[in-house]
């Protein structure tokens, strides 16, 4: 039976764990051969097994984000190793120290800065990287991974956080104008609350109170599934979207919606 990614090649970052991990599996599953990136040789490798064991062609490269040649490596990696560079998925992102909460007047220059660096540094590295490549060889189509937060007031998630995911989606836009006649698409999504280890950090009981509180404020009274960002991904890398370009589609069970 024929994929919608058969004969397609992707690249996905953070894809070691959580929504990362749930898009290359999502890719792998339409079809595509992918190349999962992480900081996190463990996670990443471990995950790559997997796809494999799911009867995927799945590889790992580790690769912290936040550097250059870290980046340039993970997609001469994904050319070297699986032929080609069709779709990307640049899903690295958090909120780093003391970055998150609402009171912005006591927070640190450094959490401002890291978490910044993490969520539009590392973007727009991939960006550079993918476009570079993709518009050499026949396009190709990207998603970025902002959040409900870059939309809305969200105190949990911090100014510096909120800020630099509401950048992201500015970022987005102006990729996806720049390159559209060069046969590249890109696209952003806004999880809403979607659980994962990273609200895992202060503990089970903190993270449960956490998001029960913040489901409480979508729509839709629950709790979003890793796989229902990927899916959100995935169509947005499909020949469905054609026509879609320098879209931020929220999956927050309708929090911005009100
Ligand atoms: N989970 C949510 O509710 C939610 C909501 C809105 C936005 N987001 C965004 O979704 C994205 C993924 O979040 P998640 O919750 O799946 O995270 P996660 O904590 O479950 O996984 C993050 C992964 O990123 C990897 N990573 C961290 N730093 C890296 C770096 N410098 N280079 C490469 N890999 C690195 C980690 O090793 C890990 O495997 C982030 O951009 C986050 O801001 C998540």
């Amino acid at each position: 039976m024929t994929k919608e990614f058969d004969g397609k090649v992707a690249l996905v970052t953070a894809a070691g764990a959580g929504i990362g991990a749930a898009t290359a599996r999502a890719f792998a599953q339409r079809g595509a051969r992918v190349m999962l990136a992480d900081i996190d040789e463990e996670s990443g490798s471990g995950m790559a097994a997997t796809l494999r064991e799911e009867g995927a062609e799945a590889q790992f490269v580790r690769c912290d984000a936040m550097q250059e040649a870290d980046i340039a490596h993970a997609v001469n990696q994904t050319v070297s190793q699986l032929g080609r560079l069709d779709l990307a998925a640049n899903v690295v992102g958090d909120s780093i120290g003391d970055a998150n909460g609402p009171d912005m007047h006591l927070k640190s220059v450094e959490g401002w800065d890291a978490t910044f660096g993490i969520c539009i540094r590392s973007t727009f590295l991939c960006l550079k990287h993918e476009i570079a490549h993709m518009i050499e060889h026949g396009g190709g189509a990207i998603v970025n991974v902002s959040s409900l937060a870059g939309l809305v007031y969200v105190p949990e998630s911090g100014a510096a956080y909120s800020s630099a995911k509401a950048g992201l989606i500015q970022l987005t836009k102006f990729a996806a104008v720049t390159y559209a006649e060069r046969g590249v698409r890109v696209n952003c999504i806004a999880p809403g609350v979607t659980p994962t280890r990273a609200y895992y950090k202060r503990g089970p009981e903190a993270a449960q109170a956490q998001i029960s509180r913040m489901v409480d404020r979508q729509a839709i009274k629950r709790a979003i599934g890793v796989e229902e960002q990927a899916a959100a991904i995935a169509w947005l890398c499909s020949d469905e979207s054609a026509m879609v370009t320098g879209h931020l589609m929220p999956v927050d069970g309708g929090w911005a919606a009100h």
